[in-house]
């Protein structure tokens, strides 16, 4: 049984019920797959569908690319996410692509294992059914907030689903809480997340920025007043 594997599969969110032979079977089970920043894992439409992709390092993003080639960001996902369910699922096409964002390291685990899997353990099952409930309440939110929303109530919605998602709560010097945002997304992703340009997100975070709201640096977001996203967010 290969120890660095297991300790990796130890990671995943969706595996953590399993017991130490649960997690010797399932180590059996997966392929170890390195890929560089910026290559293609899954592509959208593709019918070849063979395996689920678990993150052991790095991270990833899930986007849709439209008629007119521009790409909207549907979530970034990292080490203990996973990604490629739907299609072993429902048996369609996949439904979105996925490119690495950092050098990463996936785990690949074939159709045919995953689904024994699911119906050997009620626990996969059910982490499987709370994942994907948690990314449909987003959808949800990301969807009411397209259709009701001004550009700057998305963008300050968009801080807030990052914040949720992967934000470190920190004191300050000035013993302030505040949240980070680490390896933040670029203008153009931020953009791509918000349905909206590049040029737009820069206006609008120069004026978080200058309210106070929030600070940015070449590699973070710091969000010093939540509220005021929230009420952008709401009001719009
Ligand atoms: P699949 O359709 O097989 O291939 C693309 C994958 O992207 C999909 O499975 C999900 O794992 C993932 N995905 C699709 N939509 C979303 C979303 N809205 N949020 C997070 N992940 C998603």
């Amino acid at each position: 049984m290969d120890e660095s594997i297991v300790g990796l599969l130890k990671g995943v969110e969706l595996f953590s019920e399993l017991n130490e032979e649960q997690l010797a079977m399932l180590c059996d089970l997966v392929v170890a797959q390195n890929f560089t920043r910026d290559e293609t894992v899954v592509l959208e439409g593709d019918d070849s569908v063979q395996a689920l992709y678990l993150i052991a390092s790095g991270s990833v993003q899930v986007y849709m690319t439209g008629a007119d080639g521009r790409e909207t960001i549907l979530s970034f996902l990292e080490r203990g996410d996973f990604f490629g369910e739907m299609s072993l699922i429902d048996g369609e096409p996949r439904s979105a692509s996925v490119r690495t964002v950092t050098d990463a390291k996936l785990l690949a685990i074939h159709r045919e294992s995953f689904l024994k899997l699911i119906r050997q353990s009620p626990e996969i099952a059910m982490g499987l059914l709370s994942e994907m409930s948690k990314r449909l309440r987003k959808a949800n939110r990301q969807i009411g907030s397209l259709s009701t929303m001004s550009v700057s109530g998305r963008v300050a919605g968009t801080l807030l689903n990052l914040m949720e998602e992967r934000g470190v709560r920190i004191h300050t010097d000035g013993g302030k809480m505040v949240t980070v945002i680490h390896n933040r997304p670029t203008q153009q992703q931020l953009a791509d997340m918000s349905g909206t340009t590049r040029e737009t997100v820069s206006r609008i975070s120069s004026l978080l920025v200058r309210t106070g709201a929030i600070a940015m640096t070449g590699k973070d977001i710091v969000i010093f007043d939540e509220g005021m996203l929230q009420e952008k967010a709401t009001k719009g």
